[in-house]
Order: C-alpha cells, then sequence, then structure tokens
C-alpha cells in the first residue's frame, strides 16, 4: 500500500516553508507593500498573486534558464513565464532583432517584410500555407472562433470539459455532476455558455459524436492533448476519430499549439500528423513579446476570404487589432524562428524533458508515493494520483492545491521555480541538465520530508 499523506505533517511543513520564504525575501514583500497602494492585490494582473508564497518574488533580471530576484536569490526557472519564455530569457538574436527594429520604428499598421517570411516557416512547420498575426493565444483563438461560425454559418463550438484556451468566454464551461454550465471562477460571463459551446470529455469519441450530430458546431476547439488540467494526452486513435469525425459532420478543426509546441519545432500537429483546418499558437513565437498567430489550409483560407469580401468593411469585424501584426513582433519572430526554437534546441529540450520525467519518477518510486508523471515533449509534469486521468473531469478531481501548495514552496525556498495552477517544468535551450539535476534532487528531498 502507497503511503497516505500525513495532512497535520504537511500542514507543518508548509508552516516552516512559509516561514523561510517571508525570511528570504524581505525586499520583495517592501515591493509588494508598497505596490498594494496602487494596484489590485498588489500585483499587475491576477495570477501574479497565485504562487505558493504570501505573496510574489520580484524579479531584478533574468537570462537563459536563470532568473534572479530583488532580494539576490537566483532560481532555476522551470516555470518560462507559463511558456512565454519558453525559449529562454533574452536569447540573444531575439534580442539583438527585438533592439534593431524597436530603433526603427515599432507599429505602423504596414506590413514588413518579416511578415511573409514568418508566414511561410510557420507553414513549413505546421503544414497548413495561410496565416495571420495577433498579439496573445486568446486573440488568435477569439479571431478563429469568428472566422469559422462566419463561414459555416453555424452559432455553437465545441471544447473539452477543463479545457483553457485563454480568456475567451466560449470557452470557459465546464461538465459537473453530468451537466454543463459556466465554469466556477469565470469572470462576468455574458451569457450562460451552453448557449454558445458544446463540452465534452476529452478522449470520449461517443460523446463527440453525439455532440457533432446536432449540426451546429462551427469549430472543435482543442488542444492536442490536455495541458491546462495537467497533461491528459489523447489515447490511440483519438484523433484520427476527432479528424473523421469533424469532417463527417462539416466541422471545422481547430488546433490549439500554444501548449503542446512542446511537442516539437511543428508542435503536436507535426509530431503526431494532425491535419487541423485552423491552427493557433502564441506565447513563445517572439521570446516574449507579445505574438502570436492563426493559420488554415487553402480551402479555408478560399472561404474565409470569399467572406471578408462580401462584407462591406472589416474595421469593426473583431478579426483584428490596431496592434496585430507590428513590425516588432514580427521581427522578435522570425529571428525566434529563425535562431532560438530551432530543431535542433527542440532535441536538446526533449532529451532534458525526459531527464527531469525520469527523475521525478525515480523519486517517486524511492519514497514509494502514490503520484504519477506525465510529459509531452519537453514539458513535463507530476500529478498527485496513482493512475494517470483520462479527461479534464478526472485531472480537476485529482487535483491537491494543499500539497501542490507546499511541494512549489519548497522548490521555490530551494531556488527551483514551477508553473503555479499545475507541477509543470518546462525545459528551454538554454536549460542544463545540472539546472534539471538541481529539481530532481529538490524534489527528492522534499519527498522524503513528506514521508517521514
Ligand atoms: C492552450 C492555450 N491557449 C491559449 C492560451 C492563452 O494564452 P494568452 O494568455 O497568452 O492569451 C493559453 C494560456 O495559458 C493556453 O494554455
Amino acid at each position: 500500500m502507497p503511503p497516505e499523506i500525513d495532512r497535520e505533517r504537511l500542514h507543518d511543513l508548509t508552516a516552516r516553508e512559509l516561514e523561510r520564504f517571508e525570511r528570504d525575501h524581505p525586499r520583495s514583500r517592501e515591493l509588494f507593500e508598497n505596490a498594494r497602494d496602487t494596484l489590485l492585490a498588489g500585483v499587475p494582473m491576477p495570477w501574479m498573486s497565485e504562487w505558493a508564497g504570501p505573496y510574489p518574488v520580484f524579479v531584478s533580471e533574468a537570462h537563459g534558464a536563470r532568473f534572479t530576484d530583488v532580494d539576490g536569490l537566483e532560481y532555476v526557472d522551470l516555470c518560462l513565464g507559463d511558456t512565454g519564455a519558453m525559449t529562454g530569457h533574452a536569447p540573444k538574436e531575439a534580442v539583438a532583432a527585438i533592439a534593431e527594429q524597436a530603433a526603427n520604428g515599432i507599429t505602423h499598421m504596414l506590413p514588413t517584410e518579416d511578415a511573409a517570411w514568418v508566414g511561410r516557416e510557420m507553414g513549413r512547420r505546421f503544414g497548413l500555407p495561410f496565416w495571420q498575426f495577433c498579439l496573445t493565444a486568446t486573440d488568435a483563438n477569439r479571431f478563429t472562433i469568428r472566422l469559422a461560425r462566419a463561414i459555416t454559418g453555424r452559432p455553437k463550438i465545441l471544447v473539452y470539459n477543463f479545457c483553457y484556451h485563454g480568456s475567451v468566454d466560449e470557452t470557459i464551461i465546464t461538465i459537473e455532476g453530468g451537466v454543463s454550465g459556466p465554469r466556477v471562477g469565470n469572470i462576468g460571463p455574458p451569457v450562460d455558455p451552453n448557449q454558445t459551446t458544446r463540452v465534452v470529455e476529452f478522449n470520449d469519441v461517443d460523446a463527440l459524436e453525439r455532440a457533432l450530430a446536432h449540426g451546429d458546431v462551427a469549430c472543435v476547439l482543442a488542444e492536442p492533448a490536455l495541458t491546462n488540467i495537467g497533461i491528459v494526452p489523447p489515447e490511440p486513435g483519438y484523433h484520427d476519430a476527432l479528424r473523421r469525425l469533424t469532417r463527417e459532420h462539416g466541422t471545422f478543426l481547430v488546433i490549439d499549439e500554444t501548449h503542446t509546441i512542446c511537442a516539437g519545432p511543428g508542435g503536436a500537429t507535426r509530431a503526431w500528423g494532425l491535419e487541423p483546418d485552423f491552427l493557433t499558437i502564441g506565447k513563445p513565437l517572439a521570446s516574449g513579446v507579445p505574438a502570436a498567430c492563426y493559420g488554415m489550409s487553402a480551402e479555408v483560407a478560399e472561404r474565409a476570404q470569399s467572406y471578408l469580401d462580401s462584407l462591406p468593411t472589416t474595421d469593426v469585424g473583431g478579426i483584428g487589432g490596431t496592434l496585430s501584426g507590428n513590425a516588432l513582433s514580427l521581427a522578435a519572430m522570425r529571428a525566434t524562428l529563425e535562431h532560438v526554437l530551432t530543431d535542433e534546441a527542440f532535441e536538446h529540450m526533449i532529451a532534458l524533458g525526459e531527464r527531469w520525467a525520469d527523475g521525478v519518477k525515480a523519486a517517486i518510486e524511492t519514497h514509494g508515493l502514490p503520484w504519477e508523471v506525465q510529459r509531452v515533449g519537453c514539458r513535463a509534469e507530476y500529478w498527485f494520483t496513482p493512475t494517470p486521468p483520462r479527461n479534464g473531469g478526472e485531472a480537476a478531481a485529482g487535483e491537491d492545491h494543499d500539497l501542490m501548495r507546499f511541494t512549489h514552496l519548497y522548490a521555490l525556498n530551494r531556488g527551483v521555480l514551477l508553473t503555479p495552477f499545475h507541477n509543470m517544468a518546462l525545459m528551454s535551450p538554454a536549460t542544463t541538465e545540472a539546472d534539471v539535476d538541481t529539481h530532481t534532487n529538490v524534489f527528492d528531498q522534499m519527498a522524503a520530508e513528506l514521508i517521514g
């Protein structure tokens, strides 16, 4: 029998780690207290108050896979801005291109030469010939959904239970006790999401078929593997069924590669041979400068273009933005794709992902913990469940916030930053084997203390 986690012990260890955090971070505390006068909850955006400590660590500088905080402590960064800095911090080729473009004009609502270069490179990587640019993955999903509804004339989309695709109202829906409804915590939904969305469990082909049979779904918006409720991989044959059924029912398949780019240079789409109609991606594409894009097949592009041509104007239509496709983000994207997120970089990153997962698995076994490890390419994660969840509902049921807070805080206090919300580690081109081993040792020590 695996050992039960002693909750009293967990509570005491967490209290000890909180004290240590406060002792080690006086300057971060000071800056946080100061910021409370001007910022909601003392942070510039709400997620920055979700870290394991009582206040966030304030960053002084970040290079490669490491950053230093304002108290002078250095960290191995396995969060990497929740994928925004998967390139490593401040990669030199991208920084040079950013500096050069910034000195020559940042945004003019006119195209620069870089746009077509990036479109062609995205096509080479992901297999879709036509591209448009925007600033965030949320935008890419919003714009794609609008186009899919416009082209098909259908009102609804379909997503998976406990998916996350950014703050797109249509996607923030879950199934609780067999009934679909607004996801707990969604802020100001405009309507009941059942009006806009059908939601099914990942890996459930029958549920997908039933939902598509209504004939009102413009597109399925899917991560190739769920990554935002922990990693939930597709079961063998699931993607074939998804593609077959979407085609049979005249529904577009949108693959969101924002996180699964970790599977390789062309994301899971290339690594697993997927054939989406649309593809969306953002976050690391421009080494941290806001940039995102969405691609489409030739057939979809033709339908989209003839729809757009039928409109008197597109200036308020909702698939563009003043800063979309700006010169700076395109220059940064070009440099990132050409020099940073290269094929060779992915080989290095994926090997480190394996090393991280093997190290954590070995420690879990040594200490007999009832936990699991999942990995997609250079993104890996541990789970507080004895068997891997098959879908979002099972994954959500396996969450353990107290344990997560403790494991994250323990790592943070010993110089390793994990991604909040789940137990995720991401490898960058700058991450080293020594960085991975630092985490493995800290994890092993933590597990030993937890078991007692
Ligand atoms: C799969 C996926 N799509 C889209 C988004 C939205 O990205 P952003 O917040 O950069 O708009 C996220 C954010 O975590 C994501 O994980």
